[in-house]
């Protein structure tokens, strides 16, 4: 039995007090016609259950005893004829460790019982319109009942507070699961390298990405992956991975699994031969020192903008010397003038979503880092074709991104270091 789920339920349930929390999976939708999307569920509600299936709902109910509740499908022989196993309540509850299961089809009976004489309703507001209508349905239909003395609770509080702040801070468990899934897709970048040549196509790289993901038991791709060759690299977003790969351009992947709710995030930029050019590796070069500078930056007790100053501070003095950008260092970095070739952060919290929940900022002052933060550590630096750059640099895109655990002790675990990443390093694979 998984225990991490109780515990974090239990943990959630002192922090409510005597309130109340509802928190459902997300809903199925539709792709086209009759066919669904892969199905995936909610980040905050796998969080506290471990529970896969859809049409679910977890309560978790504050006091002395605290005690937490699963709405679930029940067993239906046909439809698990044609879609597969659910567990139905009864095995729920001893498999998944609750006080109490029910069928989803009760909640419109159980829920506003349950929260009857409770302070609060914690829940996720503003997300869902229909989950927003059920709750208030239920809400309203407990406060019906005034004039049987029966309360209803007063406030609605956003649960994703609480939440975000547990999530923050990854257990021993969810480590182990964040460090298998860098692993696959770091090995995912080599597979990737390894198969790069001139007159391929983006897309097939990317088959290559998806393809080891799949085989090494990752449900999916944590977000779509960026397969860019020469110019594209300089559109931050590019998706359509639709181009062929011309000799003598870098290309830029950022890819990386989801395993058991977890993500990984990896950017390795390398030239389409194997060989980088001069000016390919004057800005290589400068974007790893940049990164190398704001991993030792990673580090607990340091604020969360360190690592981001750190590799500001080390692009921007190369701009200067590149002449990318023109003035003293303190006025570049004052005026962000290097923000026309680096124009966004170093990093984001990293863990069941890829960009994961959690503050950034703390009473309007950066957070500390603390042990068990899990964040990337990804600059980079875009140059696109104008008449007052020098040429030789024009469409060149480079960023480089690895996945970091923050240390019990100091500095941090990177845990993505499969993937080479000098130059040497990325050649020798190359030309092996
Ligand atoms: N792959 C999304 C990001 O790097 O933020
Ligand atoms: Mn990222
Ligand atoms: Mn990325």
């Amino acid at each position: 039995m998984k225990t991490q789920f109780v515990r974090r339920r239990h943990e959630l349930a002192s922090a409510i007090k005597f309130g109340i929390a509802v928190i459902p999976t997300a809903a199925e939708r539709i792709r086209n016609k009759d066919a669904h999307f892969p199905y995936r569920f909610d980040s905050y509600f796998h969080y506290l259950t471990g529970f896969n299936e859809p049409e679910s709902v977890v309560v978790v109910i504050g006091g002395k005893p605290s005690r937490s509740i699963l709405f679930c499908r029940a067993k239906h022989e046909e439809r698990e004829i044609w879609d597969g196993f659910r567990y139905g309540p009864e095995e729920a509850k001893t498999q998944f460790n609750f006080d109490d299961t029910f069928a989803i089809d009760e909640i419109d009976k159980i829920l506003p019982q349950l929260i009857e004489n409770k302070d609060a309703i914690f829940t996720p507001i503003g997300i869902e319109s229909n989950w927003d209508n059920k709750m208030m349905g239920w809400l309203n239909k407990t406060r019906s009942r005034a004039r049987e003395g029966i309360t209803a609770p007063a406030s609605l509080i956003d649960v994703r507070e609480i939440l975000d702040e547990m999530r923050l801070i990854k257990d021993p468990d969810e480590l182990d699961v964040m460090r298998r899934a860098a692993k696959i897709s770091a090995e995912a970048h080599v597979n990737a390298m390894l198969a790069t040549k001139p007159e391929k196509y983006e897309y097939e790289i990317e088959a290559e990405l998806l393809y080891h993901f799949k085989k090494k038991g990752s449900q999916f791709p944590a977000y779509t992956s960026i397969v860019a060759g020469g110019k594209n690299a300089c559109v931050l977003h590019y998706i359509e991975n639709n181009a062929v790969l011309n000799d003598g351009d870098l290309l830029l992947i950022d890819a990386g699994c989801e395993l058991d709710g977890y993500a990984s995030d990896i950017t390795r930029t390398f030239p389409v031969s194997g060989k980088f050019s001069g000016p390919q590796r004057m800005i290589y070069e400068l974007v790893l020192d940049a990164q190398q500078a704001a991993m030792e930056a990673t580090s607990r007790g340091n604020s969360w903008q360190a690592p981001h100053d750190a590799a500001t501070k080390v692009l921007a003095q190369g701009f200067i010397d590149l002449k990318l950008c023109h003035g003293s260092l303190d006025k570049v970095l004052e005026n962000r003038e290097y923000s026309r070739y680096y124009m966004h952060r170093t990093g984001h919290w990293l863990g069941r979503d890829v960009h994961d929940v959690g503050n950034y900022k703390d009473d309007g002052q950066w957070r500390s880092l603390e042990p068990g933060m899990v964040l990337t550590i990804e600059p980079g630096c875009y140059i696109r074709s104008a008449p007052d750059i020098p040429e030789q640099f024009w469409n060149i895109g480079i960023r480089i991104e690895d996945d970091a655990i923050v240390n019990q002790d100091s500095g941090c675990e990177i845990i993505t270091s499969g993937v080479p990443k000098t130059i040497n390093d990325i050649e020798s694979l190359m030309s092996a």
